[in-house]
């Protein structure tokens, strides 16, 4: 039988890039809701060109007001006999960083294939605003997989994690390196991390790339810790998969009234429920494509060179856990985007002139 994501993946690349490039004028102009258009609309168009049956199960969050691409949203062409695709996206995290110009904004999609007759979602949407997340690179997960798979660190105090997870990597506590977005949610775990003498970290916004950075093996961190975005949490989990790394995540609640607007009618004990990659990601496989708009401690941004704009992707499978790192010179007097704004197949934009 084809393996459709081995045909199918390279659109990603072309999509999570056009996103980066249409967007990366907005940088530093204060328009977070106009990099977002910008970033779905060379989405939608790339897909608007591509035969599958494409539905969003992982869309923009539901704390976004921003255009955007959300939950049941389609992509693609939808040809009868297309195949179906289990689309999750965010077309950009770091919107903040981005408008602000600072470091830390990629676009990321994720996709997985539903064999035909499956009905049930290849990706776990986690109904919540926000999760608590603990996130660690593959020799930390290699070595519990072995020895303790039941392992939890969202109830264990940092105070136990920390110096278990320093064992593991044979690290001094103190050269450990933990990273945590900057919200007063998170002071709890910033004040342990320094109780414990561990080296902090601390970004303002988009944790993909922070809790992706852990199973790198050149970011420099050890593991990401704290409260952020629930669907950032699923596209996390797509590409742990492909990286060997592991995520544990569990729906969080600022209040009893937000718990009761996010998740009315969703079963107590899958609020509780702790989430590891693969009861996220629940299908064999899925793909993961991110671009770097501005640099992360995943990806560089993009270069401008006189008319080149260079990118950087990073293209993953979790079925062969192969990791592609994708450098892409566009030559901007050349390069058109096909933009779903412009509607219909040639109707292209060149970059930067909207
Ligand atoms: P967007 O750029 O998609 O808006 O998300 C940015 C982000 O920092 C996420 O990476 C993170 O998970 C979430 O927002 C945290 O939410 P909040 O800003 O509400 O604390």
């Amino acid at each position: 039988m084809a393996d459709l994501e081995r045909s199918v993946e390279f659109e990603f690349v072309r999509a999570t890039e056009n996103a980066a490039l249409n967007a990366m004028r907005f940088i530093g102009k204060g328009e977070k809701e106009q990099a977002d258009a910008a970033a779905c609309d060379a989405i939608q168009g790339v897909f608007d060109l591509v035969d599958i049956r494409g539905e969003v199960v992982i869309g923009e969050g539901i704390k976004d007001n921003a255009p955007g691409i959300f939950l049941g949203d389609k992509l693609g062409r939808w040809g009868a006999q297309d195949p179906v695709f289990n689309i999750a996206l965010d077309p950009i995290d770091g919107t903040t960083n981005l408008s602000k110009g600072s470091p830390n904004a990629i676009s990321v999609m994720a996709a997985a294939e539903l064999p035909a007759g499956v009905t049930r979602p290849a990706m776990r949407n986690i109904p919540s605003y926000y999760s608590h997340k603990v996130a660690y690179g593959p020799a930390v997960a290699d070595h519990l997989r072995r020895e303790d798979p039941e392992a939890n660190f969202l109830d264990a105090p940092l105070e136990e994690t920390l110096p278990r997870m320093a064992r593991i990597l044979r690290k001094r506590i103190t050269d450990m390196v933990v990273l945590v977005l900057d919200r007063p949610r998170n002071q709890a775990f910033i004040d342990a991390i320094r109780r414990c003498g561990a080296s902090l970290r601390t970004i303002g916004d988009g944790d993909i790339t922070a809790a992706v950075a852990p199973s790198l093996p050149d970011s420099g961190i050890d593991l990401y810790v704290g409260i952020g975005g629930s669907p950032e949490g699923v596209l996390t989990a797509t590409a742990l998969r492909a990286l060997g790394g592991e995520i544990q995540l569990r729906m969080w609640f600022p209040n009893p009234e937000a718990k009761a607007r996010e998740v009315k009618g969703v079963p107590e004990s899958e609020i509780q429920r702790i989430y590891r990659s693969k009861d996220i990601v629940t299908g064999e496989s899925a793909i993961f494509s991110a671009t770097g708009i501005i640099e992360s401690p995943l990806l560089p941004g993009v270069k401008l060179i006189g008319h080149k704009a260079i990118t950087h992707t990073i293209l993953m499978r979790a079925k062969s856990q192969t990791v592609r790192y994708i450098r892409a010179v566009h030559d901007l007097e050349k390069k058109t985007i096909h933009l779903r704004s412009r509607g219909g197949v040639g109707k292209e934009s060149k970059i930067g002139k909207g």
